[in-house]
C-alpha cells in the first residue's frame, strides 16, 4: 500500500493553508483567535454594578447578590478584619461566585467556622484565601467577584470575575 505524500496532500487538500485547519475544532478555532482572553479574564466586558453599601454591612453577615448576570448567585462577607484581597478602608470585604466548583451546588456560609460549605459533596471553601479549596471534591477555589470601593457614595462595587463560573465556557455570556 502506497502512503500519501505531503506533495500529495496537499494537492488533494488544495494548499499548505489547509493544514492549520483541518484539525482544528470550532472551540480550539475560537482560543487561536483571541487567545488573550481566557474563558475567567478580567478583560471581559464586565459590567460595573453597586452591590451594597458598606456601611448597612454588619461584620461575618452574608449580603447575596447576583453577578455579572441575573443566573449567577454571589455572596459578599464584611470579615472586621484585614483578610486577602478584601476591599474597603479595612480591606475586610470579599466576595465569591457561589457555585460550587465541583458540580454546582450553591455553597452555603456557615458564620461559625467562617467557611463556605457544599451541602452536595461537603466541599468547604475559604472565603480568607481567596476562596481556596480546604477539603472535598472540588478541585478549584470558589470564583472571586473583584470589587472595588466608591468612598464618595460608600459603595461597594461588583467590577470582575476571577476564576470560570461553574457551568460556563465563559463569565460573561
Ligand atoms: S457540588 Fe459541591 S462538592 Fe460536589
Amino acid at each position: 500500500m502506497s502512503q500519501l505524500s505531503r506533495r500529495n496532500f496537499l494537492k488533494l487538500t488544495g494548499s499548505s493553508a489547509a493544514l492549520g485547519t483541518l484539525s482544528l475544532s470550532p472551540i480550539a478555532q475560537a482560543q487561536q483567535e483571541s487567545p488573550s482572553s481566557p474563558a475567567g479574564s478580567t478583560t471581559l466586558p464586565y459590567p460595573r454594578d453597586v452591590v451594597a453599601q458598606l456601611s448597612e454591612l454588619s461584620v461575618n453577615q452574608p449580603v447575596y447578590f447576583n453577578y455579572p448576570d441575573d443566573r449567577s448567585p454571589c455572596v459578599l462577607i464584611r470579615k472586621g478584619r484585614e483578610i486577602k484581597g478584601g476591599v474597603g478602608p479595612d480591606r475586610d470585604v470579599v466576595a465569591y461566585s457561589t457555585q460550587c466548583t465541583h458540580m454546582g451546588c450553591p455553597v452555603n456560609y456557615d458564620q461559625e467556622a467562617e467557611t463556605f460549605k457544599c451541602p452536595c459533596h461537603y466541599s468547604i471553601f475559604d472565603p480568607d484565601n481567596s476562596g481556596q479549596m480546604v477539603i472535598g471534591h472540588a478541585t478549584e477555589s470558589l470564583p472571586q467577584i473583584v470589587l472595588e470601593y466608591d468612598e464618595a457614595e460608600d459603595a461597594l462595587l461588583a467590577v470582575s470575575v476571577n476564576g470560570l463560573i461553574y457551568g460556563r465556557q465563559a463569565n460573561i455570556i
